[in-house]
């Protein structure tokens, strides 16, 4: 058995704690002359729920702070937690958290049936069982009919909604995507982006995608801007992105969902 979800004896706080806090994060690559500060002085939370689009300019530091709220990288300074998920460990976190990348990142040989059932396997889920929830995270993304197919068989999109099944499959508490649409043409993008914020919806998961697209920004709840590795916090008025109410608060904040 593994918990998605704090039980009623866990308190309502833990159902509202954030699912990702950083407090005061730095991430430097290298040493010396030469070091790259990718990430620096970052505070923000991601509520439960949240919809928050991560845009900024190439090399703003947007990958750097999704690899560091996932758990796949180490903050040089400061704290990455994770309150609001059951445990802290490597294992909790990559239950309770689907990463998905921009490029290609299915198993050549398997199956789109096979790939998607894989990590839930891993997980320890029972054959059959696993088999069952990845065919029902394939139908929900309008893939049933392409689960016998091979990575090769499928198109860019295609491939990439069988990504957010896979990630979905394991009903994730939060999902967090690198530039999911980056290799898409835009239609193409905008209907993989549509399907997994309403997939996501669906298991109640909150969702963090980084983008170069107004558009695909435009689509989710809350913008943060990245500019020079800082998380710059929207400034008043300008089209309502900052909803934590709290105008002189420093700290992004996936802000309050009803
Ligand atoms: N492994 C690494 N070694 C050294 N420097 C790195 C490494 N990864 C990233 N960087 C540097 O850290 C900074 C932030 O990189 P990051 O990949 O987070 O930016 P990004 O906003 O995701 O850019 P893009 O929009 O191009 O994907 C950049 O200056 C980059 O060159
Ligand atoms: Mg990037």
């Amino acid at each position: 058995m593994h918990p998605q979800i704090p039980s009623v004896g866990d308190g309502m706080h833990r159902m509202d704690a954030a699912l990702v806090r950083c407090d005061d994060v730095a991430r430097t690559y290298g040493s010396g002359p030469g070091a790259v500060v990718a990430v620096h002085g970052l505070d923000c939370d991601v509520p439960p729920g949240a919809r928050i689009a991560v845009v900024g300019p190439s090399g703003s530091g947007k990958s750097t702070l999704l690899h560091l709220m996932a758990g796949l990288d180490r903050p040089t300074a400061g704290t990455v937690s994770h309150p609001g998920l059951d445990g802290a460990d490597a294992g909790a976190l990559a239950r309770h958290i689907g990463v998905v990348f921009q490029g290609p990142s299915l198993l050549p040989p398997l199956t789109v049936a096979e790939n998607v059932a894989l990590p839930l396997r891993i997980d320890g889920v029972p054959d059959t069982e696993a088999d069952e929830r990845a065919q029902v995270a394939l139908a929900r993304l309008g893939l049933a009919d392409l689960v016998r197919r091979l990575p090769d068989e499928l198109s860019a999109g295609q491939a990439q909604r069988v990504a957010v099944a896979r990630v979905l499959a394991r009903g994730p508490r939060l999902v967090l995507a690198d530039e999911p649409t980056g290799q898409l043409d835009r239609s193409t993008g905008r209907q993989v982006l549509a399907v997994l914020l309403g997939a996501a919806r669906e298991l109640g998961a909150a969702v963090v995608v980084t983008t170069h697209d107004p558009r695909i920004a435009g689509e989710l709840d809350v913008r943060w801007y990245m500019a020079d590795g800082r998380l710059i916090r929207p400034e008043a008025g300008d089209g309502g992105d900052d909803r934590t109410g709290h105008p002189t608060d420093q700290r992004a904040s996936g802000g309050e969902k009803t």
